[in-house]
């Protein structure tokens, strides 16, 4: 219980310093959670690498270490030093994470600065690209994909209805950027999207966007295919 309390507190406190990176009042519920580390938990075959961008208090990485076998690698990389500093805590502390501490390197960086030596098969996305400028939006996603297995996925995810309501309440400067951040996001779902899942059990609600390029996946349609789906949130 203390240590939720402390995972809150943090999140709320970086969220009123830094509104415009960490873009969100809570960590992300259990469920969203599930949703984004969906592909992991289906994945078959050999040893996978997988890329978390922007855990923060690692409420999705939790989700993402239990389905770490002994040959898969997890990369983190995190902007904020005091998301970071709790991060190594928990990977220090534990069990879970420290089942999985030597398999795991976490990066204090931008990720549009992170250079990578492979590709990774799984990229799990906590950015809150609304928050963003598109330019910021545009090289993040072409990083983000150029990073990707051909065969890979990404999972990301959008609050329902925020750039709708970010446009309704926001200056017309802000309204501007919100409808060109939408613009940016629309071209890659359309280009890349194959599946989605809503979660309304979530403050706030949300749906996860699961990415691939063109001509992989299998058609099974649970992010690892080509149709374009729309899962049941009840499933979780
Ligand atoms: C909405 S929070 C998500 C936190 C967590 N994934 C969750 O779902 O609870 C966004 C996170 O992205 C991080 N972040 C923002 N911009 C970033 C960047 N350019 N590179 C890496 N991390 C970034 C923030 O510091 C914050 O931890």
């Amino acid at each position: 219980m203390r240590k939720r309390i402390t995972e809150y507190s943090t999140f709320f406190r970086e969220f009123r310093r830094t509104f415009d990176t960490t873009g969100a009042l809570a960590p992300s519920g259990p469920f969203l959670a599930r949703a984004l580390a969906r592909p992991l938990r289906e994945h078959v075959g050999g040893p996978m690498r997988i890329l978390e961008v922007g855990p923060g208090t690692g409420a999705v990485t939790q989700e993402i270490v239990r389905h770490i076998r002994p040959n898969d690698c997890l990369h983190i990389v995190e902007l904020n030093d005091r998301f970071v500093a709790l991060l190594k805590r928990r990977f220090d502390a534990e069990p879970r994470f420290r089942r999985v501490a030597a398999q795991t390197s976490i990066f204090h960086a931008p990720v549009q600065e992170l250079k990578v030596e492979a590709p990774y098969d799984y990229i799990v996305c906590g950015l809150p690209f609304n928050n963003f400028p598109p330019e910021l939006v545009e090289s993040i996603f072409r990083h983000l994909i150029g990073m990707l297995q051909p065969s890979g996925c990404m999972t990301f995810f959008e609050y329902l209805w925020v750039r709708p309501f970010k446009k309704l309440v926001a200056s017309r400067e802000q309204r501007q950027r919100v409808v060109e951040v939408g613009g940016v996001l629309r071209r890659y779902l359309a280009q890349y999207e194959r599946a989605q899942d809503r979660v309304f059990l979530n403050v706030l609600p949300a749906v996860a966007h699961y990415l691939r390029h063109e001509s992989c996946g299998n058609g099974n349609g649970n992010g690892n295919g080509n149709a374009r789906l729309r899962h049941d949130a009840a499933e979780h």
